[in-house]
């Protein structure tokens, strides 16, 4: 279980060394007229982040987007502080592993358990990684979530990250957690670790990046697992079960969401699975800012994945994009044909139900529909077989791959995202900086993102009730603008210019850690 014997020099040697790479960014203010020593004052504003994947480290969804981009953006001009601490999954590919420096090692508790840390560090893009090394916790087969322990790998995780600020002394001014991965350090944080001045003077804030996935586990685990004490069940316990995203949302001193949107939806029952009222509670702390990407790592001019490379000026690349792709996947070569491509998890809140039910009306026009995604058996199997009716015209690819999805971004023409819910969507934007158009359903960030082309306004397509066969009109007025050249051009020139950076965006993040 606990892998790491370091002897006590050792890591003795490595926490000093540590110390002196941390304070190398601080401004040294010297007395001169007298013989005190030193005093190192540091100018710039701490935030750690917290969360359980991040882009390039370990990505299985649009959190690690989020937690590899915005603190690099906040990085940037290294006027900030910024520190990520992730979990050392096993899934952390070799050639980041070897980049990372092992600083020190002790012991956490997890309730009434005492478990090894051990804590790597790496320095990536302007930003601090620290690595929470537990072998029993964290070298996993296959995925990164869904164990029957998930309750206690991540309670030791929030609990570890705690410390690791405390051992090398890397007090934030914000603790910025994010999902419900990382809800509990607020709860200690809030509610045990304040006799400590250091950590009584941190502020936190929690993002909900979606509000689905709220971490609730049994009563049972409230003192035997988190260790929670008595004083903070009132913020904990939701319909009778511990809910880490409740406490969160109720002990933290700010909370965002992912788009103006969803933040106002959340209020309602009908999006906030049972936390509604928790939300209207705590109305006043919350804020919905827009996610950005990263305008580096999806760029068609430079992006390796792609069959040929193009900028937004010159798009003579993407037709080849298009053409290679539909050789690629057994299509005919046609540049006439709208591609209409959907790229997602494959499950219920993607708004998968509307494309089934007028999925031969779509295949009636003369369109190509290429699904790349995997998730729940039923849509997998449903859209393998729609594939193998219409062999000409539906693809799908029962898969998750990073490479496969910027060809289809790149080489697309149309991109369809008709979420019944959804908090930010990353997609909508990426096919964007593709050049590649989207049409979504009017619902959080996509709501945000993306507005209906009236010819004048608008970078896309959109439809506002749940309805499959509203969603199939704006299908078919995409497809109408895609047959206009100039209209197309239009439109496309408009999506392409829409700024989905996170260049804006940081500073309404910088804003709300100056309050
Ligand atoms: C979650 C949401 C998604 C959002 C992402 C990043 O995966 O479902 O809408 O874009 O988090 O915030």
């Amino acid at each position: 279980m606990e892998t790491k014997k370091q002897t006590t020099t050792k890591t003795t040697k490595k926490e000093s060394t540590a110390k002196k790479t941390d304070t190398k960014s601080e401004v040294k203010v010297t007395n001169k007229t007298s013989k005190l020593p030193k005093i190192t004052v540091s100018k710039k504003k701490k935030i750690v982040f917290l969360g359980s994947e991040a882009a390039p480290f370990i990505a299985t969804g649009g959190l690690a987007d989020v937690l590899g981009s915005l603190p690099k953006a906040l990085a940037k001009d290294k006027k900030l502080d910024i520190s990520v601490i992730l979990p050392l999954y096993s899934n952390i590919n070799q050639s980041f592993r070897e980049k990372m420096e092992f600083i020190t090692n002790f012991n956490v508790s997890v309730s009434w358990r005492l478990q090894y840390a051990g804590v790597f560090k790496c320095v990536h893009e302007n930003v601090t990684f620290y690595f929470i090394d537990n072998e029993y916790y964290f070298k996993r087969e296959g995925n990164i979530y869904g164990f029957y322990d998930d309750a206690e790998r991540y309670a030791f995780y929030s609990r570890a990250a705690l410390d690791t600020i405390a051992r090398l002394d890397i007090f934030p001014d914000v603790l910025h957690c994010n999902d419900w991965q990382s809800a509990a350090a607020i709860v200690y944080l809030k509610g045990m670790y304040y006799g400590d001045e250091r950590f009584r003077n941190i502020k936190s804030v929690f993002t909900i990046h979606n509000i689905e996935y709220q971490g609730a586990f049994g009563m049972e685990t409230y003192g035997d697992l988190f260790g929670f004490p008595e004083s903070v069940k009132n913020f904990v316990e939701h319909n009778g079960m511990v809910n880490l995203m409740k406490a969160a949302v109720e002990m933290t001193d700010l909370v965002t969401t992912v788009s103006p949107t969803y933040s106002q939806e959340i209020k309602h029952e009908f999006f906030a699975h049972g936390l509604d009222s928790v939300i209207r509670r705590n109305e006043h702390k919350l804020t919905g800012i827009l996610n950005g990407i990263d305008l580096d790592y999806y760029n068609p001019e430079t992006d390796k994945c792609l069959f040929k490379n193009y900028s937004a000026k010159d798009l003579s690349g993407k037709a080849v994009c298009k053409a290679e792709l539909q050789k690629m996947l057994g299509l005919p070569e046609r540049a006439d044909v709208p591609v209409i491509s959907v790229i997602s998890r494959l499950v219920s809140h993607k708004g998968l139900d509307l494309v089934k039910g007028v999925i031969e009306q779509i295949l009636a026009q003369d369109v190509q529909l290429i699904i790349l995604g995997k998730g729940e058996v039923g849509y997998e199997n449903f859209f393998t077989n729609v594939a193998k009716n219409y062999p000409t015209k539906c693809i799908a690819i029962i898969a998750y791959n990073q490479d496969l999805s910027r060809k289809i971004y790149s080489g697309s023409d149309l991109f369809l995202m008709p979420s019944k819910m959804e908090p930010c969507g990353l997609s909508q934007m990426i096919a964007g900086r593709y050049g590649t158009v989207s049409i979504v359903r009017e619902t959080g960030g996509l709501n945000d993102s993306i507005h209906f082309y009236d010819g004048q306004n608008g970078n896309g397509f959109t439809f506002h009730d749940y309805n499959a066969h509203d969603m199939l009109h704006v299908i078919n007025i995409a497809c109408n603008v895609f047959r206009d050249k100039n209209a197309w051009k239009d439109v496309q020139n408009r999506i392409l210019n829409s700024d989905f950076s996170w260049n804006n965006l940081a500073g309404k993040y910088l804003e709300l850690y100056n309050k």
